[in-house]
Order: structure tokens, then C-alpha cells, then sequence
């Protein structure tokens, strides 16, 4: 069983890319929150956060694991490779590099949470080809999108502080450096304009991820779950709205060990 986390609701997204590419591969879904932001937080507690998340997923029977939330990959992988050695890890960040760089005819701009842009790891993934890189950090994105404000007059105004530095620089392709923001795309895309390639860091790893697992394992044949370290009906109806069908969290409890 695949087993995808995020810090929130954001991991959705990647959910939603995986039930339209792969209807029939079961998951299991947890999102973080009752701590959520992660974007915010130092790379210590992210990973600390993260090695709780994947251990929770584990103790629910995931044989593979997809970090859908940038800030973890960027931060956290090598330290669950380490820790879970014979599976699977799958980040976000190499994925969507490699689709921004065969999109772009050479300027790229990455938006995502401060721990993502702190971290530097897109300007890795990118800057060994001959591309111009322009970074911006959204801290209140992913509070926006959490609060469902997705197309509010408020939320308008704060994508255009933000991504106007990226419009000026005329970036071609723009990295949704973080899973929460494919939520806001009609609002950036609407200010960013039609000729630049958005590039949603979720969609590009479920075919990396597919491409990876063999489909017809008997062990990603279970039901699909979803939960969430805090529960609420909010949450509920912003990911019945985005998945397109009734979700039902459950409540994890990260440090029951059973
Ligand atoms: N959705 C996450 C990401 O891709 C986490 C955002 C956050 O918790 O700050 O970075």
C-alpha cells in the first residue's frame, strides 16, 4: 500500500493526480494537522515531523511512502532513507525539477514555503543546467488554502505581492514548490498569464511513482484511508470539493504505537 503524508490538506493534491492516473491503487492519506504549517518550522523539526508521519504510515501496513509536501522532501528524505532502508521513498522535488527543465526555454521561477526556499534544493536540482532561477518564499499560502480562501479578494491581493518579482523577471515556468498551491493555481495563473508553464510538483511525482511500483501487488490491493492529526468538517469539504467525492478523516494518533 502507498502510503502519501503531508503537513495538511495539501497532499491532495498529489492524492487527486494519483486517483486520476491510477483509479484503482489503493492508499493510505495522512496529512499533519494538527501542526501544519511545516514551512514555517526549522529543518530539525521538520524531520522530526516527518520520521512520526512515515512511522504512523508504516504501522499502518504502507509498503512505500510518497512525501507529497516539498518542505519534508526538501529537508527530511535522506533521513527517512536511512530510517526505512528497504522502502521505497518517493520525494517531490527532483520530479517536478526535471518537468520544469524540459518545459523551460530558460527562465524558471520556484514559489514554496520558507523551509522549501531556505533549503536551496530546487536551486540544486536546476542550477547544474543552463537556466536562470528566480526563488520566491509564499509563507501565507498555505494558510489560505487550509482556511479554504482560495479565490478571496484577500488571497488576490497576496499572490499578486508575491508573484509580482517572478512576472517582472518574465519567468516562463513556475514551480508550485509546494503541494498546497495547485489549490490557488486559477489565482496565479490568472496573474502570471497563459504563457507560463505552471508545474505542479504532485502531478510530477505520481508518474514517477507508478512508473516505480508495481500496480498488481497483492499488498497495494487494501482500501484506501484517510487521515488527519486534528479533524474537522472544513477539512472535510475542501477535500470533497477538490477530490471530487465524500472523504471521511479519521483522527491519527502519531504516538499510539499500535
Ligand atoms: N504542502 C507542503 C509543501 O509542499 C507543506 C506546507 C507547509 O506545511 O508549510 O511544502
Amino acid at each position: 500500500m502507498i502510503g502519501i503524508f503531508d503537513s495538511g490538506i495539501g497532499g491532495l493534491t498529489v492524492v487527486r493526480e494519483l486517483e486520476r492516473q491510477a483509479p484503482d491503487v489503493p492508499f493510505i492519506y495522512l496529512g499533519d494537522t494538527a501542526r501544519t504549517p511545516y514551512g514555517n518550522k526549522s529543518a530539525e523539526t521538520v524531520i522530526r515531523y516527518a520520521l512520526e508521519d512515515v512511522a504512523f504510515l508504516v504501522r499502518q501496513g504502507a509498503t512505500a511512502i510518497v512525501i507529497a509536501c516539498n518542505s519534508a522532501s526538501s529537508v527530511a528524505t535522506d533521513a527517512l532513507r536511512v530510517a526505512y532502508p528497504s522502502i521505497p521513498v518517493f520525494e517531490v522535488i527532483t520530479p517536478a525539477a526535471e518537468d520544469a527543465l524540459a518545459a523551460t526555454k530558460g527562465r524558471i521561477g520556484v514559489i514554496g514555503t520558507r523551509a522549501t526556499i531556505t533549503s536551496g534544493a530546487y536551486e540544486r536540482h536546476l542550477s547544474a543546467q543552463k537556466v536562470e532561477v528566480v526563488v520566491a518564499a509564499c509563507p501565507l499560502f498555505v494558510p489560505l488554502v487550509e482556511e479554504g480562501w482560495l479565490e478571496d479578494a484577500e488571497t488576490k491581493r497576496i499572490a499578486r505581492r508575491y508573484l509580482s518579482p517572478l512576472r517582472k523577471q518574465q519567468v516562463d515556468t513556475l514551480i508550485l514548490g509546494c503541494t498546497h498551491y495547485p489549490l490557488l493555481a486559477p489565482i496565479i495563473r490568472r496573474y502570471m498569464g497563459n504563457r507560463v508553464t505552471l508545474v505542479d510538483s504532485g502531478t510530477s511525482v505520481v508518474r514517477r511513482v507508478l512508473a516505480g511500483l508495481d500496480a498488481s501487488r497483492p499488498d497495494l490491493q487494501a482500501p484506501r484511508r484517510f487521515y488527519l492529526t486534528d479533524t474537522s468538517a472544513r477539512s472535510e469539504e475542501i477535500a470533497a470539493t477538490w477530490l471530487g467525492h465524500p472523504v471521511t478523516f479519521e483522527r491519527a494518533d502519531l504516538l499510539c504505537q499500535t
